[in-house]
């Protein structure tokens, strides 16, 4: 018999740009399917806080690498303990999303965090939200998907989370923001953003969270 290797156990990667509304969907996949969740972006935007803590520039490969590395996390439930203290709201910030797309650039960042992320994949599954999930770090990935919507919906879901959460928030500057980091994202050399071959695409503009997951599901049990 041939034994059991993380690499049977499934994955669904679900990649897309900033607010296409992947974390809530991808969350909401794992739950119905008692799978785990991989929110990778919140690694980025650990390494934002956490150099941002120590006074170090996001243009210093050299530094941030180390910190990537050795980032002392605990993910408990929806809870982020980063050096025992509670971030979970301090990475949600607009200016740590700009910070985490800046580290996010450098190879040996991105290097760092292969390990700690392949690491979730964990029986029965595993539900990774993120940019480079299919192309890069879970690239057997049973179930691809490339989720986005346009950007102006993108930035108005944007707009009501953070209003919902008690900060300020200001829709144009959310959109030109929001639009810097797609930039960003997809034209970076490191494992840019983009849509690999065999992805389902979804385009959630005119879509209910629940009608999104319920399709991801389906082309899951085709699979
Ligand atoms: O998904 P989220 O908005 O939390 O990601 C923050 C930033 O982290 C993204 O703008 C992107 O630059 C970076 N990121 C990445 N690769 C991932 C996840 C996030 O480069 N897998």
């Amino acid at each position: 018999m041939t034994p059991t290797t993380s690499l049977d156990i499934p994955v669904i990667a679900i990649d897309g740009p900033t607010a296409s509304g992947k974390g809530t969907v991808a969350q909401k996949v794992a739950e119905h399917l008692g799978y785990h969740y991989l929110d990778s972006g919140a690694l980025y935007r650990l390494v934002g806080l956490a150099s941002f803590k120590k006074g170090i520039s996001t243009a210093s490969e050299q530094e941030l690498a180390p910190i990537a590395k050795n980032l002392s996390v605990i993910f408990q439930g929806d809870r982020i303990i980063l050096d025992d203290e509670d971030v979970s709201d301090q990475i949600r910030q607009e200016e740590m999303g700009r910070r985490a797309s800046e580290v996010a650039i450098h190879p040996m960042v991105r290097q760092a965090l292969v390990t700690r992320q392949r690491a979730f994949r964990q029986k029965p599954g595993l539900v990774a939200d993120g940019r480079d999930m299919a192309s890069v770090i879970f690239t057997d990935a049973v179930t691809k998907v490339y989720l986005t919507a346009s950007a102006e919906s993108r930035a108005e879901r944007r707009y009501k989370q953070l209003i919902a959460k008690g900060f300020s928030a200001n829709i144009q500057v959310l959109l030109q923001d929001l639009r810097d980091r797609d930039e960003r994202d997809a034209n970076r050399s490191s494992s840019p953003l983009k849509a690999v071959e065999g992805a389902h695409c979804l385009d959630t503009t005119s879509m209910t969270i629940e009608e999104a997951v319920n399709q991801i599901l389906k082309w899951h049990q085709v699979n």
